[in-house]
This record gives C-alpha cells, structure tokens and sequence, in this order.
C-alpha cells in the first residue's frame, strides 16, 4: 500500500492556485459538464471519509492520501456520516445507470459525493484531487458544483519503447500513475525491438542473455556515426511483470504487451539465429558502421532504423513465438497483444528459396501475402487462447487477419480503411501530433529528438474519428494513443520532458465530448495550472514558450505584442537586442509596445523562467517595419 500511495502523490501535487475560477474547475480532461455553485466545502480535519463498500477501499485511500499529502490532516473512515458531522462519501449506489467509467461528483457545504464504480469511481476521485486548491489556513475549499462525466472513447492510451532504451520499475509505474491520473487507461509496452528483448522468456533464456544486452548506442542522431561502446542493457523479469500489471490493475490501466513481428526482430535473431531466413549470414552489419553491431557474433543491433534480417516463416519460428506468447499471455491479463507488424522489410523474403517456396505452396501472390499468412497464423493462435491481436496498419497490406484490431500510425488512412473493413481502429497517427519523440517547437534549443515538429496545439487539434466515415464505419473507432519511441530519449527524466504537457492534450481528445474542446481555455487556463503543480514535483516537463507568441513576422511601427505566462507563477523575460534573454534581461509584466523604426527590423526573444527554475527554449518573434 505503502507504494501505491508514494506513485500516487507525485501525479496529484500541491495546486498553487485558484481552480475555482476557471469554468472547468481546472480538471483535464475538461468534463462532460461541470455546473458551478455558490459556496464551498470546507476540508478540515473534522471531514469523515464514507465509504462503505470493500471495492472502493482502494480508491479512498488514494483520496485520503492525497488530502493528507495537501493538508497535513488524513480523514477519519467512518461506516456512515453523523447528523452533525460532514463527510466526503464515495459510493457506488445508482452507478449501474452511469455509463461505462462514467462518475458523478456533488459538492455541496455540507458533503462531497462521489458516485461511481471501479474506474469510474476513481476518475470521480481523480477529478476531485484536481479541483483542490491550496490549502488556506487550516482547510482546503472544494468549490460547491455538479460535474458528470463519462469518457468519449474507450481506449485512451499511451505506449512506450522500452527497446531502444529502458526504464526502471518505478519509472514504469510512475508513467502508470500519470496516464491514471488524466484517464488513460491504456498502456501499452512495446518490449521487444532491434535494439534489445526486454522481458524474461523462462522458455528461450538467450533472448535476454543474449538479446537484452548490446555493445553501446549511437551517438548522436541516426544515421549514427559512432558508438559509445558503453554497454547498455536491461529487461523485466517476468515478477517485475507481474509487479507492473497489479500495479496497473489497482489505477484502472491495462497493460498491452507488444512482441513485435516478424520485423524489429534482429535481437531475437542474434540470441536464436534460426529463427532468420539466413542463419548464418553476419547480416545486419552496414560496412559503412561496423561497430553498429554483429549478429554472428551474438551482438544485439546499435543503430537505429529498420533492417532486412526478419522473422523467417517457418516452423521453428512459429514454435518459438507460440512458446513466448504462452508465456506472455500468463503474464498479461489484458484481452489485446499487440504483434507489431510493422516496417518489416521483404527483402530476406525475397531472397530465401524456403520462403518462396513457401508463397508457392500457400498459394500466396507475393511476400505482403506472406506477412497476412503469417500475422494470421500468429492471429488464430492467439484467437485460440480467447484473446485477440492489434497491429499496426502495415497488418492491411497482403490482407487483414479476420479478427485484428489495427492501430493507425503512419497518418489516418490505415484506420480509415480498416474501419471500412469493419475492423476496430486506435488512432495513433505520427502526423497528427500523437508521436511525442518529435520536437514540442521549431527551436534549436530542443534537446536532440527524432524531428518534427508537434507542439501539444497539434495533438489537441486532432479529432480521432474521420469525417470521411458513414456514420456505422465510426464506430469502429475505439480510441486514440500516443507512441513514445525512444532512441533519442535515454532517461525517466527525458522521457517526462517528452510527454508534457502532450499527454494533457492527449487526454482531452480522449476523453472529452468534442464540443468541450476549448483550446484557449485549455493553453490559457488549465495547462498553466497543471504546469504549476508539476514545477513542485521531481516530475521533469517541457516549459511552453509565451501564450500569445508565434514565430511569424509582425510588420507595423507601432507593435502591440500580448503575451500570457504558459506556466502559473513563472516568469517571462525578453530581449530586443538580439541578445539571449535570462533572468537578468527585461522582464515582461504587460503588454509590450514596440517602436520599429522605418526600415528595420527587430527580433522579439523571449524566455519562460518557472518558480522552480525550469527554461522554456528561446522564442523568437520578427518585428519588421518595412525591412529586407
Ligand atoms: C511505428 O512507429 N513504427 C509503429
């Protein structure tokens, strides 16, 4: 329990401001409705915590950890409040009639009501946490409103590349406590890549021995040059598994294993060399990086990319991946497996007389046939053990296995077509600001990333569903993912960076209605709000530049620019002279009128400086009056 509550307190810190004022009560994802109320409840330590059923133990001491961790006071369980006594209740009666996850939560002067069942009992929770302000004097005053609330799509969630790079146990279950946190519900560990096999297969003990372990990394960014050559390894063990899913289990997240295949296999390949179509070719060597690695020599791949030594089609390999799925659908309850299926090059396909004449045999029409035959073999097996597969949208190409859920990442066409085929649909598109290892602005002050350009505007502007479908083909549409892939992210601390603010954004287009969408509410009122209680945390994030600043030209003599803090409580300062602004450059307070004189121009720079000392890049505005 101990743990459960220290993972919990970091994602629900202190609130420095006033969350009244703002019309979603400073919650994200913004609610279905929220109606606010005169008054408040005063939360003092004389409050008595109700909750009577066993099934919401653990959600109330979530909530009274939390209020213990704000006020210094916990709350005293009680059976039933007193007629003199006010109470914080959580309950379950009249939930059946919420809909899924769905909660209702009153606050009145007198009692605080949460209603609701399992996830939906603590999302009402959750959303509670987030409404508290700071505490005045001795009590926190929970603004008097009715907020209902139920989630737009059924699967919100977020994925992580253990592959390139690994985390610790408690990263992991941090990362949990925040998608919790915000409602996703979700997560999906993608364990297995090129670069290293990070979870225990008692089965195949070479995956990890062998497999989980390579020379070093690149240096720099991909194509790389050079090595580190400083060893780099890591995986589960099948308790730390286990350890994960329960700890999951008990914040409402899946966890949704991924083995990928037959692709991003190559470290597999170098711990069980039959399993290529070339056991003994020293095949992904690039004789223009040799150091990247040496399958003949059990070396795990340094670089980054995709290669051509793939899964062969055969029996052994069949074998092999029903013996480690067997393993993994132990481990993991979830009803989904993702396979992968993704960037799987055809080339050692074309060049293995075994798998050509295997397309004879099956009478397949090319190697994408072969990819659907093998997807669907893995498919009907895993179907066979009463669970069901998700592939990325390659798993379209030479046919859709029966049964798969397709996840659409390479923008929004796979799930279109796949909700054609009446397939269900997780939008996940890398073009719609949902890939959160790409840059959070234009700047050369972003630390090293793989590229792009998706600020969380982009992300929040994305709808899930798509026009193009009839209102039946919709449906298919389960829900929405952000990807975190991480060969450019080496560290808890550079992964946390990443993925906030995204992941507020994420949440919104996950949860709430669409006509709750609210950019300006959201960038201006509540991500400023978050921010500040994140800057009071260990918990690392990306300080946004400026509201109100843009990197276009401004032309004019006389220049108004208004700008807006992008984090409550921090601090902007500004240059107009080309220098680099710090804390000792001018610091703006309102808004700035600039005089451009005739014929130049200047450049706006400007640095968002937070209560805790975290930098935003520098943001750059031209202020031009008729200059080249
Ligand atoms: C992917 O980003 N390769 C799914």
């Amino acid at each position: 329990m101990k743990k459960i509550i220290s993972g919990l307190i970091l994602a629900c810190v202190t609130l420095s401001v006033s969350a009244q004022t703002d019309e979603n009560l400073g919650i994200i994802p913004a609610p279905v409705s929220v109606e606010k109320k005169a008054g408040v409840f005063k939360l003092d330590k004389t409050v008595v915590l109700v909750s009577n059923e066993t099934s919401n133990a653990a959600t109330a001491d979530i909530l009274n950890a939390y209020i213990a961790s704000q006020g210094g006071f916990a709350l005293r369980p009680s059976q039933a409040a007193a007629t003199n006594e006010r109470a914080i209740v959580l309950s379950s009666v009249g939930a059946e009639k919420l809909p899924v996850e769905g909660y209702e939560l009153q606050v009145t002067a007198r009692n605080i009501t949460v209603t609701g069942k399992g996830a939906g009992l603590f999302y009402g929770v959750q959303s509670l946490m987030q409404m508290m302000p700071e505490k005045k004097g001795q009590e926190i005053d929970v603004p008097a409103s009715i907020i209902k609330d139920y989630p737009r799509f059924q699967y919100r969630g977020m994925h992580l590349d253990v592959g390139r790079h690994t985390f610790p146990v408690s990263f992991i279950k941090k990362y949990i406590d925040l998608m919790a946190a915000y409602k996703l519900n979700n997560f999906h560990w993608h364990l297995t890549e090129d670069q290293g096999w990070r979870i225990e297969i008692k089965k195949y003990p070479k995956l990890t021995t062998v497999g989980a372990e390579r020379n070093g990394s690149v240096v720099g960014h991909h194509p790389g040059v050079t090595s580190d050559n400083t060893p780099y390894k890591g995986f589960y063990t099948q308790n730390e598994v286990k350890e994960v899913v329960a700890y999951a289990t008990r914040k409402f997240v899946t966890v949704i294993p991924e083995i990928e295949l037959p692709g991003h296999s190559s470290a597999a390949i170098a711990a069980y060399p039959q399993l290529s179509c070339f056991p003994d070719r020293d095949t992904f060597v690039d004789p223009k990086t040799p150091w990247a690695g040496s399958r003949k020599g059990k070396q795990v791949q340094q670089q980054w990319g995709v290669f051509d030594d793939v899964f062969a089609p055969t029996e052994y390999t069949f074998k092999f991946l029903e013996d480690v799925l067997d393993e993994v659908m132990v481990l993991f309850p979830s009803k989904y497996i993702h396979i992968g299926g993704d960037e799987s090059p055809k080339e050692y396909w074309k060049q293995s007389p075994f798998c050509q004449q295997l397309i004879k045999e099956k009478g397949l029409k090319d190697e994408h046939e072969l990819q659907s035959y093998f997807i669907q073999r893995i498919e009907k097996y895993i179907n066979s053990k009463g669970r069901s597969i998700i592939g990325w949208d390659e798993i379209l190409e030479g046919g859709l296995a029966p049964n798969a859920t397709v996840m659409s990442w390479r923008g929004v066409e796979g799930g279109i077509a796949a909700a054609k085929l009446n397939h269900d649909v997780i939008m996940t598109p890398g073009n719609q600001g949902l890939y959160f290892d790409h840059a959070q602005s234009k700047s050369s002050g972003e630390p090293v990333n793989i590229g792009g350009n998706s600020p969380y505007s982009v992300a929040y502007a994305y709808d899930p569903v798509p026009e193009v479908l009839s209102a039946d083909q919709k449906k298919y549409i389960k829900g929405v993912q952000a990807n975190l892939w991480t060969e450019y992210i080496e560290s808890p601390e550079k992964a946390e960076y990443m993925i906030l603010p995204r992941m507020f954004a994420l949440a919104e287009i996950a949860w709430s209605p669409l006509d709750r969408k609210n950019f300006k509410n959201f960038s201006e009122e509540r991500i400023p709000l978050h921010l500040a209680r994140l800057d009071k945390t260990n918990t690392n994030y990306w300080v946004p530049v400026p509201v109100g600043q843009s990197d276009q030209q401004i032309d004019g003599e006389d220049i108004t620019v208004d700008l807006k803090v992008p984090v409550q409580g921090a601090k902007i300062y500004y240059t107009l002279d080309g220098t680099t602004p710090s804390d000792v450059s001018n610091q703006y307070r309102s808004a700035l009128k600039v005089n451009v004189p005739k014929g130049t121009k200047l450049l706006l720079k400007t640095v968002v400086i937070t209560p805790k000392g975290k930098r935003s890049v520098i943001s750059e505005t031209p202020l031009n009056n008729g200059a080249k």
